[in-house]
């Protein structure tokens, strides 16, 4: 994937939080099933799509690109501006409550959505795990915290994110919370290597909430957070 591609997508139209797209970009480089045009996969909380546009253009996979926040209606209009309108279809449902066939995709990916809504055990086997494929893959990167701070991480995190502090876990963390499952044969978490520089694109956009960001980059952000990668493979 190349990002040079995409830099005039960085833009504050389209970008929702730290660069989305290098955080799928390594997910993609260390994913372990290849994607295909036989593919099909599902985008969970993809915000204004760019991450759907690019699966589209890089595997050739059809997309179901699905977020709760953004209707169908405005992403299909970017789809469409995008010339990805015949391989990404939008989708509005709740993450809680999907509604598709079993065993549907190849890939289920979500970037810098998952914490707002999969932060408890059995989540993942309940909601996620029935919708992959037998060979699928889950691709997940959430912002998360380096280390555990004890009771201290909600009160260093909360004047960046108030009461959303407790969504940020470490990686033990976060491998905890994925558990296990006969199911589930391979299960991965790691620190992504793309903070630094998905929080660079970002911080310098011209948005309100890139703003207060910045003003918390240096004795929060920086300091205590990272992003937490994600990679499970279904039997
Ligand atoms: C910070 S935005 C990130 C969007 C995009 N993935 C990106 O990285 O730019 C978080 C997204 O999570 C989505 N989201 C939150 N809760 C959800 C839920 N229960 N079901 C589906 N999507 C959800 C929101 O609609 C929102 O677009």
């Amino acid at each position: 994937m190349n990002l040079e591609f995409y830099r005039p997508y960085f833009t504050k139209d389209y970008l929702m939080g730290p660069n989305s797209l290098r955080v799928l970009k390594e997910l993609l480089d260390k994913n372990p099933k290849s994607l295909g045009a036989d593919s099909l996969i599902l985008d969970l909380g993809c915000g204004t799509g760019l991450t759907s546009f690019a699966l589209c253009r890089e595997t050739g996979a059809k997309v179901l690109a699905n977020d709760l926040w953004i209707s169908g209606e405005e992403n299909a209009a970017r789809f469409a501006t995008w010339g990805v309108g015949d391989c990404v279809t939008p989708v509005h449902e709740n993450a809680d409550n999907l509604n598709f066939e079993k065993e549907s995709f190849d890939a289920i990916v979500s970037i810098d959505s998952y914490h707002y809504f999969a932060g408890k055990e059995g989540y993942f086997q309940e909601k996620i795990l029935p919708f992959l494929k037998s060979g699928g893959v889950a691709l997940l990167g959430v912002p998360g915290i380096k280390e555990e701070y004890d009771e201290q991480t909600i009160e260093l995190l909360f004047p960046w994110l108030g009461k959303e502090a407790y969504m940020f876990r470490s990686v033990r963390q976060w491998k905890k919370i994925l558990g296990e499952d006969p199911d589930m044969v391979s299960v991965e978490v790691f620190e992504l290597d793309c903070f630094e520089a998905a929080w660079q694109d970002w911080l310098v956009m011209d948005n309100q909430f890139a703003k207060g960001d910045a003003a918390c980059w240096e004795q929060i952000i920086r300091l205590y957070t990272n992003f937490v990668g994600m990679i499970v493979r279904k039997k």
